[in-house]
């Protein structure tokens, strides 16, 4: 089929890149000259790993190209795939400016019953605005569709080669078979739904995740009261199968570009339509307080945070990606350096965006040396569990003197606690006496 992908952000590039290995035609589309520039060379604006290799390979192939050009990219598509941004706007719903310009760019040259699919995060009555707007643009027939993506940064690519499944939002019978076709070589379970249950299952899937992530630092803070261990906890609890044992994360919340944005646009839904109660405002609401409320309480354990060496490890928001939306470190430093703390950050492949998302501060500064980083710390904050943080040998850097005390607070609990005592540093994890 002949596709064209708008947007080549973290979801565009890795679709486009994909389908192509189908043995589709893709185009990747987008407004943004330099990204398209670098790109057509074969360099992915943003690391994640496995896609440059892929790019180039369907590249190569001549399956792929990118292009600013609307009219050269939709004239011949038959599908084609708005994967722009959707952050949320100021009173927290989902922002669809971006899905709005790329329905009216492309609606001119749309060819007749070509299906526009919405890969974008939108709330339920997205369609019918998108619809709307095509129509003020074109004469021909043409179809909609949602069908989100659920791909993870940092394995995106194995993602979406290998969904759990693939959900496709649709009201006519046509659409669902050309839609179920293109996606059957991912060999995956096809859901076939409405539009509105397709937006919803998006939705209901980041927010239940950043619920459970949510409930079990609820739980880790109880425990911090009361002596009780939180991993304990969670390996007690995951024999229960109704429970399991994966995806539980105690640590500083969740971040990153979905799971912050998606909760607040669901709760702000729920309020839109009078459901102001809706548990998911308290949720979000945690997850905004919990960075401050956990920094205040190690200051307190260790005298504050006035005059201190921090080293922060970790400053995109998981391993194995640069992303930094919403990553831990975007509020952790600022917080350490309005104490009066001197920070320098580290991070192996963040640091060319550390300045997009963190304000200049003479007291803090950055590398993409742990050892530099660790070296003069009085306190180490293992914020992202990066291997090469994991796997760093802290021994040379705890306190050997005992004259004053180094600490290190495990932000993900990653660290098993004798051993950092070992290394000579005091231990603060989540959730751990
Ligand atoms: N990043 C993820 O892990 C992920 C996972 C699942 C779903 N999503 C959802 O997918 C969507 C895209 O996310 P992303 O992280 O890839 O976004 P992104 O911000 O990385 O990229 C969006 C791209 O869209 C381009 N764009 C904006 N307006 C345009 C227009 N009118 N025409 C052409 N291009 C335009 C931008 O220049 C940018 O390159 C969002 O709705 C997001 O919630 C993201």
């Amino acid at each position: 089929m002949k596709l064209c992908v708008i947007g080549t952000g973290f979801v565009g590039v890795v679709s486009s890149a994909v389908f192509a290995s189908f043995g589709n035609q893709v185009v990747g589309l987008d407004v943004d000259e330099n990204k398209i520039e670098k790109l057509k060379q074969g360099i992915v604006p943003f690391y994640e790993p496995g896609l440059t290799e892929l790019l180039l390979e369907q590249q190569g192939h001549g399956n792929l190209s990118f292009t600013c050009d609307y009219q050269a990219a939709i004239q011949d598509a038959d599908v084609i795939m708005i994967a722009v941004g959707t952050p949320s706007a100021p009173d927290g719903q989902a922002d669809l400016k971006y899905v709005l310009a790329a329905s009216e760019s492309l609606a001119p040259h749309l060819k007749n019953n070509a299906i526009v699919v919405i890969k974008s995060t939108v709330p339920p009555g997205t369609l019918e605005k998108v619809e709307a707007k095509i129509k003020q643009h074109t004469q021909v027939r043409f179809f909609t569709a949602s069908v989100p993506e659920f791909l993870k940064e940092g394995t995106a690519v194995f993602d979406t080669l290998n969904p759990d499944r693939i959900i496709i939002g649709a009201d006519d019978p046509g659409v669902f078979e050309t839609l179920s076709e293109l996606h059957r070589p991912f060999n995956a379970p096809i859901v076939k739904i409405s539009p509105e249950s397709a937006q919803m299952a998006k939705y209901a899937a980041n927010s239940y995740l950043a619920t459970r992530i949510t409930f079990i630092n609820q739980v880790a803070d109880l425990c911090e009261k009361n002596g009780a261990d939180i991993q304990d906890v969670i390996q007690a609890i995951g024999f229960d199968k109704r429970i399991g044992k994966h995806y539980w994360y105690p640590g500083f919340g969740y971040g990153g570009s979905c799971f912050p944005k998606d909760v607040k646009e669901l709760a702000a839904y729920s309020r839109a339509i009078g459901e102001s109660g809706n548990l998911l405002n308290k949720v979000s609401e945690l997850n905004e307080e919990r960075i401050a409320k956990l920094l205040d309480g190690y200051g307190a354990k260790m005298g504050g945070w006035e005059g201190k060496k921090i080293a922060v490890l970790g400053l995109s928001f998981k391993p194995q990606t640069d992303d930094m939306r919403e990553a831990p470190s975007v509020k952790v430093i600022p917080y350490l350096t309005s104490h009066g703390s001197t920070v320098m950050g580290y991070d192996p492949k963040a640091l060319p965006v550390v300045s997009s998302f963190i304000p200049e501060h003479p007291q803090a500064s950055y590398t993409d040396s742990i050892h530099q980083a660790v070296k003069n710390a009085d306190v180490v904050i293992a914020l992202i569990e990066w291997p090469e943080i994991i796997g760093f040998d802290f021994a040379p850097f705890g306190n050997s003197s005992n004259s004053t005390s180094k600490w290190f607070i495990d932000a993900r609990n990653q660290f098993d606690k004798q051993k950092v005592l070992s290394w000579g540093y005091q231990y603060l994890g989540v959730g751990r006496s």
